[in-house]
């Protein structure tokens, strides 16, 4: 018998990030991916379920963090993926730690490989989704720790350089 294919969503290898957003003095944050479309001016692109919470924070403010989700982040990647902001605080239930943005009302998830203030500069609806592309404002890296990806719905790190 052939052997079943993957979805789609498995097959290439994706960023794993934390992406953060505030609103009305309240703060969420899903796991998302997302992609670079533009180097200059640096545009990226996410797309943002039309039901979660951070959803609603990033129309009502046009900005967002994306936080590279680093490898000891992937219990938080997993969690933040599977619960809604409008059941619970993910903030407090997982005692997630915070920075203050710099350029936008998200936070920083400390411990992350990066950090990226993000501004929307258009987004359009496809199927469930808002699809929104962004320029990053500013960034902060973190030099002890590497990020993670996702591939096959499974976590990996990135250690080896092939050649
Ligand atoms: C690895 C991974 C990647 C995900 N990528 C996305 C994504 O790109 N867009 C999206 O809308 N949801 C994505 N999700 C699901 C959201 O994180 C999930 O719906 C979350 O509970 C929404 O939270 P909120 O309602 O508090 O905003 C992903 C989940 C995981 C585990």
């Amino acid at each position: 018998m052939e052997k079943r294919k993957p979805r789609v969503s498995h097959v290439m290898p994706c960023s794993v990030n934390l992406l953060t957003a505030t609103a009305g003095g309240k703060n969420d944050a899903m796991t998302a991916t997302c992609m670079f479309i533009s180097e200059e001016p640096p545009l990226l692109v996410v797309s943002v379920d039309k039901q979660s919470l951070t959803h609603e924070f990033i129309e009502e403010t046009g900005e967002f963090t994306l936080n590279v989700a680093s490898t000891n982040q992937v219990d938080l990647a997993k969690k933040l993926g599977a619960t809604h902001g409008r059941k619970v605080d993910k903030f407090k239930s997982l005692g997630i730690g915070t920075e203050p943005g710099k350029t936008v009302k998200a936070p920083a998830i400390k411990g992350a490989f990066a950090s990226i203030e993000c501004k929307v500069i258009t987004s359009f609806p496809v199927s469930r989704y808002t699809v929104y592309v962004a320029e990053a404002i500013d960034y902060a890296i973190s030099e002890k720790v590497s990020p993670v990806a996702w591939h096959q719905d499974r976590y990996y790190k990135l250690t080896e350089e092939v050649r």
